[in-house]
């Protein structure tokens, strides 16, 4: 549905270049309300990443009526997507925007792809705020972040820079403070296996929820964690915040171990970087874990133990790489700065 606070232009064959940061969880979404929507079942509350990002490149085709069978097209890291999993994300961008063009999108991600880093999160946001300003608009963020939801539930929260709440059975994300409230905060991520992950999350979303015993308590605790991490956000107090991070990425895998079929999504290089962290906040570097639908592991400490962390990481061997990450912005436009 048209909001009427967006700006309508002609469609154009001008290409748009939209940037988003992946939202990386400190306490997590899994599981939808419905089958088959994207209203999360739990809240979750997230930092969007700098120094990582999905660049997309879209056009709107012209004056193409919405009955005509041309199709969208998207690319990712230069394959061609299969059209269903796009559907509805189109879909809902043309009626929010009431707009009737087709579109024809390319993203590039500047980090692996599909492999538990959340590009589905930047994705589809660079995608939406390509294609609506590609189409002549400019939306809110907040329709900008429903469209996105129609991609990706945590796609919702990338349209936002910094920290952004997504809360249970929400349309839309908003942000609770910009990038400047926590400067000194890093994300070490530990790429430990570049390949997509053996089962998307939105497949194995569905099966905890259809099989695991443990999944209404999941959906149960993670209500009770945000609280925590919303005061330790606030008070910008990093072991609570990543202490509360702990717990909720622990119960959410529980819960999908105890799935039918069982899915563990870590990897041996995926449990000696938790041991790690546990190694290193014994001897008093503040470095927390958490992990999600995959194998990577992404570390909370602050930006004075940075080197401790990527030192330590690295020493472990079996090829493990890391990306230094902070709090970033919401969408950009234009190309990436060389
Ligand atoms: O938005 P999706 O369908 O890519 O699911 C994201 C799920 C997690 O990354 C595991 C958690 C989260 O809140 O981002």
């Amino acid at each position: 549905m048209s909001t009427g606070n967006e700006s309508r232009g002609a469609p154009s064959n001008d290409e748009v270049i939209c940037r988003a940061g992946p939202s990386l969880a400190l306490i997590k979404y899994w599981g939808k309300e419905v089958k088959g929507d994207n209203l999360p079942a739990t809240p979750s509350l997230a930092v969007t990443l700098g120094g990582v990002y999905t660049e997309t490149h879209a056009t709107a085709v012209p004056g193409v009526p919405a009955s005509a069978e041309i199709r969208d097209v998207m690319s990712v890291d230069g394959i061609v997507q299969d059209p269903a999993r796009y559907a509805m994300f189109f879909d809902t961008l043309r009626h929010t925007l009431g707009i009737a063009p087709r579109f024809r999108a390319s993203s590039v991600n500047s980090f692996p792809t599909s492999a538990g880093l959340a590009s589905s999160s930047s994705g589809f946001a660079a995608l939406a705020g390509a294609c609506a300003r590609a189409a002549g608009c400019e939306p809110s963020a907040m329709d900008l972040s429903a469209i996105a939801r129609a991609g990706s539930a945590s796609a919702a929260r990338s349209v936002y820079g910094g920290f952004v709440l997504l809360p249970a059975g929400a349309r839309r994300a908003r942000q609770l403070c910009g990038p400047e409230h926590w400067p000194d905060l890093r994300i070490v991520v530990a790429v430990t296996h570049r390949s997509a992950k053996p089962v998307p999350s939105r497949r194995a979303m569905e099966e905890t929820r259809a099989s695991s015993p443990y999944y209404f308590s999941w959906i149960k605790e993670s209500a009770e964690l945000l609280p925590e991490a919303l005061r330790a956000l606030e008070a910008k107090d990093l072991e609570l915040l990543g202490e509360t991070a702990r717990r909720s990425y622990s119960l959410m895998h529980g819960a999908i171990l105890g799935a039918q079929p069982p899915l563990l999504y870590w990897l041996p290089a995926t449990v000696a970087v938790i041991h790690a962290c546990a190694s290193m906040r014994a001897a008093g570097i503040g470095a927390w874990e958490t992990i999600d639908a995959g194998p990577q592991v992404k570390i909370l400490c602050l930006l004075k133990d940075v080197e401790a962390v990527v030192a330590r990481v690295g020493s472990l061997g079996g090829g493990i790489q890391t990306l230094v990450c902070y709090p970033g912005p919401g969408l950009q436009y234009g190309p990436a700065p060389q």
